[in-house]
């Protein structure tokens, strides 16, 4: 009797806990999948604007999967997010299904075919900047359209008009911009003038842009149409692909319509590594990203970071010192694999990497001057957008993508109402050359005919256990690589939940020029004599990294984790 009172009485217990968990976890905030910590149960869509974030969970609750969320959140950000979300651009995607399937779609833009590699430099062979900057030439041929068609016929659930309805309906009736927006728009607007005389939907002849006003964007709503009737053809060919020539002719730009039609996305194995038990899954060459990526992890993993610290002074050091020697390999070993043998199996190898690190001193910085990009053994056979997705099967898309600069080139297509990237300025115009990110390259990134263009993205993904742990990813050029890495420790090694893990102040060092950058407030006084006493040169600077992630907890939950250095936004459902 008295054992089935005790049994009774756990039950009871049991029962009561039970409760309070589902109150605490689920049922407290009266929202369906919500707890009252802010996470979410059923899905979540992290970008860099509110508009773009509920276009890609209201197609989550429409029943769509992540990669139909995903190519719905890629065209309203062309809409909304024109700095950086783009048709006329391109990006990168790492994808992980539920079940635990990898891919990684690369539709970086191309080189046009008739580019050549001196084709930014003067008559004396110094690289005339501006010329990969702005206007036509900067342009690379934009492969982000056949990215998305590419990514929906493999993965999609929704049909393809479902999917680019949100983007038009944003477009054709507008949108209010944000008060950031304003006043970039209002900064541009010279400029804007100058590089489209036959006007834009981006230049206000009436008053300056104010917080709220709408935009509306009548052309790229009429183009968005044809893609959604034709698929690829309505972009790269017919009456857009006319405009973008026509636009070409006009600016003494280098796309042709060969050139369009001969542009495809380029589905790619991903890059993975092993950090301290976790999986990382990340973006391969084309990009930089992944292999900086995983040479950064590897880097460190044998020191005690946990124990010294977040931002503590041997955490930058080593940091910057293992950031100092994988920048040197950038330089030298990456570039476009179709063109280049990349020595990713080398790069990759964690032996190599805690040998590159065996020269490091605590006593005193290592000058860059004196670190070459690491021996390879023979041959092997500041405006980007990031968003992070999963869906309630638990399929997670990580994308990166970008015009390369704000706005990109600056050249709106006239007719099609969309603007074309910078990306060429990725490019090593001339060895050893800095672009606009400061960053140098030879060989391996040098311009040919129908190459891609190196670049530093990295979508993430990152497992635990064989289960989803993290979508991550940032914008920021050549900090993009060093912010991630930064996202990811934060969490791993440092435990923090993933909105202060991406809030967290950020530091950054790319080898060339030999400088940290540090945002304000990431290192404390003391720190920063310290690393200065060794030889350091501390530079503060701005925000570095918008990154835009979720970390699935113990519990099942999405926590999202969205930058407050923009106007990014999460939501879940
Ligand atoms: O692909 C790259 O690495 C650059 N075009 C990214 C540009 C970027 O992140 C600018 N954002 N702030």
């Amino acid at each position: 009797m008295q054992k089935t009172i005790k049994h009774h009485n756990n039950y009871l217990t049991l029962t009561f806990f039970l409760m309070v968990a589902a109150l605490i976890n689920g049922c407290a905030s009266g929202q369906l999948g919500k707890n009252n910590s802010g996470e979410f149960k059923n899905g979540m869509v992290v970008s860099a604007h509110p508009e773009a974030s509920q276009v890609g969970v209201d197609i989550l609750k429409k029943g769509g999967n992540a990669v139909d969320a995903a190519v719905a959140v890629q065209f309203a950000l062309a809409v909304v997010y024109p700095n950086a979300g783009n048709i006329g651009g391109g990006g990168f995607m790492v994808y992980r299904s539920a079940a635990g399937e990898t891919n990684a779609l690369d539709f970086r833009e191309k080189a046009a075919a008739a580019a050549n590699r001196d084709m930014y430099l003067d008559a004396a062979g110094n690289p005339i900047v501006d010329k990969s900057l702005y206007g036509h030439l900067a342009a690379g041929v934009p492969g982000s359209v056949d990215g998305m068609v590419e990514a929906h016929k493999k993965y999609g659930k929704l049909s393809w008009a479902q999917v680019i309805q949100p983007a038009i309906d944003l477009a054709e009736k507008g949108f209010k911009i944000t008060k950031r927006q304003a006043g970039e728009l209002n900064g541009l607007h010279r400029n804007f003038m100058d590089f489209n005389p036959l006007g834009t939907a981006f230049v206000n002849l009436e008053s300056t842009w104010k917080e709220n006003d709408l935009l509306v964007q009548n052309e790229l709503a009429n183009t968005l149409k044809l893609i959604q009737q034709k698929g690829r053809d309505g972009f790269y060919g017919g009456s857009v692909a006319d405009s973008i020539v026509a636009e070409m002719q006009r600016g003494k730009g280098l796309v042709t319509k060969e050139d369009l039609k001969n542009y495809h996305a380029v589905w790619r194995k991903p890059v993975v590594g092993q950090y301290r038990g976790y999986k990382i899954i990340t973006m391969p060459p084309t990009s930089s990203g992944g292999i900086a990526l995983i040479q950064l992890l590897q880097s460190v993993e044998p020191y005690p970071l946990k124990k010294w610290g977040h931002n503590a002074d041997s955490t930058v050091q080593l940091i910057v010192e293992a950031e100092r020697r994988v920048y040197a390999d950038r330089a030298t070993h990456l570039g476009d694999p179709d063109f280049y043998a990349v020595p990713q199996k080398q790069l990759l190898n964690a032996e190599y990497n805690k040998n590159r690190m065996a020269n490091f001193n605590w006593a005193a910085a290592t000058p860059s001057s004196s670190v070459l990009a690491g021996e390879i053994a023979g041959k092997e056979h500041e405006e980007t957008t990031h968003f992070s997705i999963v869906d309630r099967e638990g399929n997670a898309v990580s994308i990166t993508t970008t015009l390369n600069g704000s706005y990109g080139s600056l050249v709106v297509v006239k007719g099609a109402g969309f603007l074309l990237n910078n990306e060429m300025d990725d490019f090593s115009v001339k060895p050893g050359a800095p672009n606009m990110y400061g960053l140098v390259g030879g060989e391996a990134n040098a311009i040919a005919p129908n190459k891609r263009m190196l670049s530093s993205m990295t979508p993430s993904i990152v497992e635990k256990g064989g289960k989803l742990f993290m979508v991550v990813g940032t914008p920021g050029g050549s900090t993009i690589i060093t912010s991630v890495f930064q996202t990811i420790i934060n969490v791993i090694d440092f435990e923090m939940p993933m909105q202060a893990a991406v809030a967290a102040k950020k530091f950054h060092h790319q080898w060339l020029p030999d400088e940290v950058y540090v945002e304000k407030g990431a290192l404390d006084s003391l720190a920063v004599k310290t690393l200065e006493a060794k030889g350091y040169k501390i530079v503060p600077r701005g925000a570095i990294g918008r990154v835009d992630a979720i970390l699935k907890t113990k519990w099942g939950y999405y926590q999202g984790g969205a930058d407050p250095r923009g106007d990014d936004k999460a939501i879940g459902y």
